[in-house]
């Protein structure tokens, strides 16, 4: 069993209202971008992106982190056995039903955490009583309580959640919650799971729940919203108002639909509106901007330009009159700093003649812990990079970094060279080399709708592997004529989604590169489809 702290009083000590208690409460933060935010289309990562995500986050003094939903498969099973056994510094949760063979293998993955922690679910609704689960109210009851208890069989942290909780009928909700507790829940999660309330409405169904349910002194109360009008964040908000001691958050907001609560948007919120909330947590807010790209480029989904806190024009003052503002004093217009958040103040660090030691702090800057083996390949590559580039950016070295990452998948087939002939109105001619267990194959296309179409056809040939493209981007990772072309694309493979990523000044073997990415994790299995399982 593990030695977890009981829930901290202070948590739930607050007088509900931010306006009339002013003493500073600890919100603890629970990260779910490994499990809930993995449920976003095409974000699923392998165990190597899990493991540097995992340990981004508690350089980032995230407190709990969910690392995934054991039972759903091997792959998932196996991520959080690795984060529970090597990642140290936040407790790891695993998720799993109100089933006794989901919570026993939940605990096979997590019990070598030194602070691990059960997080059971079971839906509450009455339109999921009735159309997911053909239960009735009692058998609802009696199969959480059964479920609680297992789970606190095992370890002596143990959350519950009334899946559906925010469309929960009051007295059945308050029923349901006092049983868990009562069973051994030391932590009570109300989902938002639809993103249906409202920021009123969660205050007052919070405030009911510490109002009515008898033990919810021996629970942390914990508020997780799903985004779908909107509204994750600030319903998560009003939650910690109403007396919420835990946010369940993911990085980016990224999650299940139009996912969920974004963390480096509550955390600020927190931070700059003390004044308001009377909140603390443990995060390191200068580690905001550095995991929000290491998430966005593992996962392929990218932050919008205009996105609060960690978009790439949030603190971008285009108008005169704010720029006027901005010089005079600025807090004219700005209620943050970008170094506050860690954003730096110029991006241009490198050069061909900086050295492994600097290579590794700037990569650590950016978020991205490197092993000594890691190291060694990313300078081979970034003294490739630097005889081509004059000087090196942020972006080419978050770039040159995720493709090192990526490459961590089963490198079945590697690049060796290529060579492209195409013009207007002229059939492009490719020549491409690629090699597998120390075999090289080489094939010559002279078909396709432009060199890169070639590229498809001639990879295609050599692997034997056939994919349908459905989705194919490229974007510039930093500035400059010369900068590194990133290409993320998404292909189909006997009806599963693969996803894939290249970087290279070139776009044609950033193109190969990416496409050889997408079939190394055919070949691994490591599709970006959902799990087996429904997922919650
Ligand atoms: O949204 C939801 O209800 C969930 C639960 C499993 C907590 O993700
Ligand atoms: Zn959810």
């Amino acid at each position: 069993m593990s030695d977890q702290p009981t829930p901290d009083a202070m948590t739930q000590s607050a007088e509900a209202s931010s306006s009339d208690n002013l003493a500073t409460r600890q919100i603890r933060i629970f990260d779910t971008t490994l499990r809930d935010g993995e449920q976003s289309p095409g974000a699923s990562m392998n165990l190597a992106e899990k493991l540097e995500v995992a340990s981004a986050l508690v350089d980032l003094g995230v407190d709990i982190i969910e690392a995934g939903f054991p039972i759903a498969s091997p792959g998932d099973f196996e991520s959080v056995r690795q984060i529970a056994t090597t990642v140290r510094g936040a407790t790891i949760c695993g998720l799993a039903r109100c089933a006794e063979k989901d919570i026993d293998r939940a605990w096979e993955a997590l019990k070598t955490a030194p602070q691990a922690r059960i997080h059971v679910f079971l839906a509450t609704s009455a339109i999921h009583r009735e159309f997911k689960l053909r239960m009735t109210p009692d058998e609802i009851v009696e199969r959480a309580v059964a479920g609680v208890r297992r789970a606190a069989s095992h370890c002596d942290d143990v959350e519950f959640s009334p899946e559906d909780a925010c469309r929960t009928e009051h007295d059945f909700l308050c029923r349901v919650v006092e049983a868990a507790i009562d069973a051994g829940a030391t932590t009570i999660n109300v989902p938002d799971t639809v993103g249906y309330t409202t920021p009123g409405e969660i205050y007052d169904r919070f405030k009911m729940l510490r109002d009515r349910v008898p033990n919810m002194d021996k629970a942390v109360l914990s508020t997780h919203c799903h985004d779908d009008l909107g509204m994750a964040v600030a319903n998560s908000l009003a939650a910690v108002d109403a007396g919420a001691g835990q946010i369940e958050c993911t990085i980016n907001g990224i999650g299940e639909r139009a996912g969920n609560a974004a963390l480096e948007e509550l955390v600020m919120a927190m931070k700059t509106r003390q004044d308001f909330y009377h909140c603390q947590t443990n995060i390191n807010s200068k580690r905001l901007v550095p995991v929000s790209r290491l998430v966005s480029k593992t996962t392929g989904i990218n932050v919008q330009r205009n996105k609060a806190i960690v978009g790439r024009n949030a603190f971008a003052h285009e108008s005169g009159i704010h720029q006027d503002g901005m010089l005079k004093e600025r807090t004219t217009y700005e209620i943050m700093s970008p170094e506050e958040v860690g954003f730096t103040k110029t991006d241009l660090v490198l050069g061909k003649h900086s050295g492994r030691a600097a290579l590794a702090d700037r990569a650590k800057q950016l978020g991205m812990t490197l092993t000594g083996e890691q190291l060694q390949e990313v300078f081979e590559a970034f003294k490739e990079l630097a005889d081509k580039k004059k000087e090196i950016y942020d972006g080419d070295i978050v770039a040159l970094v995720q493709q090192k990452i990526s490459e961590t998948v089963a490198p079945e087939w590697t690049l060796v060279d290529y060579e492209v002939t195409s013009g207007k109105n002229q059939t492009p001619n490719v020549r491409v080399t690629l090699r597998r267990d120390d075999q090289e194959f080489t094939e010559q296309v002279a078909q396709g709708d432009g060199p890169i179409d070639a590229a498809f056809w001639a990879v295609e040939k050599i692997t034997g592997i056939q994919v349908v493209c459905k989705d194919f981007r490229v974007r510039s990772a930093t500035l400059g004529r010369d900068a590194i072309g990133e290409v993320n694309l998404e292909v189909e493979h006997e009806g599963k989604t693969y996803r894939g990523t290249g970087v290279s000044t070139d776009s044609v073997e950033s193109t190969i590169l990416a496409m050889l990415n997408a079939i190394n994790r055919i070949v691994a299995g490591v599709a970006s489809d959902p799990g087996e399982l429904p997922q919650p």
